[in-house]
């Protein structure tokens, strides 16, 4: 499934972010955490020059704890980078920020050397929910200097920590097939992006593997019909089918309505009435990674072929026409 949706700004994102980490100290990335790999920004890193990084995995109440756990892990191993979990149930989320910034940058803090911290995330991660708990729903200054600076806010979290929250949004350029249907089961994408259908189907295949005591519970799927066990084994198509049936979404003749089947099962999920679920490991994405990776390599090779081939013609031609 190819997601066209490009949210805007992009190019101003990325001008703001550029400029305003010369003088960052640690850059926050808001991930959710039902889904870290594929939230996450590949391009940031190289836009903030490898500044120390604080992953913060958002909606953990949304989320599997003991996935979370190992994708906190996963981030905590990594050179400069810390991870916390966070929701917006946290009605002081700035001391666990502080804190985990202190521990990135020990150099910094007091009033002569402030902490000075970049935060950005993808749409719909809760970032503007986030600050708004930070600021106490007061508006946030906004840069009073020309251009880009101007639709920056800076936010102060203590005396000595200054946070600043960029304009517009940095969609990742999806190279992992997966990512885009986790970002569109997740809310990420704006609906009319993607296909409904497409997008619940692939997400009941997780769900019937992973996490399926949850789907049988929520949608009464019977016990001994489709016992967790006998689910995983159930085709994709047969499951939403059954789903659109015990919720009466039905068109004539007893055909059921298999877009609005698709809208529950995702309105379930992002809602977590299905439980706590995460749709992703580190190993299960890392594996992904590295197909989407080979795929989007092979696809490139085979543009560059195909355009060397094309000017392979086009100076034959022309030698052609000399020579004539
Ligand atoms: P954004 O600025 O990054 O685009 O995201 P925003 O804060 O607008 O949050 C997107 C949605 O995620 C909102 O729901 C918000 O309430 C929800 N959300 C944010 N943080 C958390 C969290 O930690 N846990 C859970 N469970 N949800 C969170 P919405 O349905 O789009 O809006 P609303 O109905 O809440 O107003």
């Amino acid at each position: 499934m190819a997601i066209q949706w490009f949210p805007g700004h992009m190019h101003l994102t990325q001008k703001a972010i550029t400029e305003r980490v010369k003088d960052i100290d640690v850059v926050i990335e808001l991930l959710d955490a039902r889904l870290p790999g594929s939230s996450a920004n590949p391009m940031l890193a190289r836009l903030t020059a490898n500044r120390p990084a604080l992953k913060v995995l958002n909606k953990q109440d949304l989320a599997d704890p003991e996935r979370t756990e190992r994708w906190l892990a996963h981030y905590n191993a990594l050179p400069a980078t810390r991870a916390i979990p966070l929701d917006a149930s946290l009605s002081t989320p700035a001391q666990q920020i502080v804190r985990a910034c202190h521990a990135l940058s020990p150099n910094r803090g007091g009033l002569a050397k402030p902490m000075r911290v970049l935060i950005c995330g993808i749409p719909n991660v809760g970032k503007s929910t986030l600050i708004n708990t930070l600021t106490g729903g007061r508006k946030a200054k906004t840069g009073d200097e020309a251009g880009i600076t101007k639709l920056e806010q800076r936010i102060t979290l203590a005396d000595d920590f200054y946070l600043w929250d960029t304009p517009g949004m940095l969609w990742p350029r999806i190279v992992v097939p997966k990512s885009g249907y986790n970002l569109a089961a997740s809310g990420a994408v704006g609906r009319n992006a993607f296909d409904e259908e497409e997008v619940a189907l692939e997400l009941l295949g997780y769900l019937k593997q992973h996490y399926a005591a949850g789907l049988v519970a929520r949608f009464k799927l019977v016990e001994h019909e489709h016992a967790p066990g006998e689910l995983a084994e159930m085709r994709d198509e047969a499951l939403l089918d059954t789903i659109g049936r015990k919720r009466g979404a039905l068109l004539g003749k007893g055909r059921v309505n298999l877009q609005k089947a698709a809208e529950i099962v995702m309105h379930e999920f992002r809602a977590g009435n299905l439980g706590r679920i995460t749709l992703e490991t580190p190993e299960e994405f890392a594996q992904w990674l590295a197909e989407g990776q080979r795929a989007d390599a092979e696809r490139e090779a085979k543009k560059a072929a195909r355009k060397q081939q094309r000017k392979g013609g086009r100076a034959a031609a022309a030698e052609d026409d000399a020579v004539a």
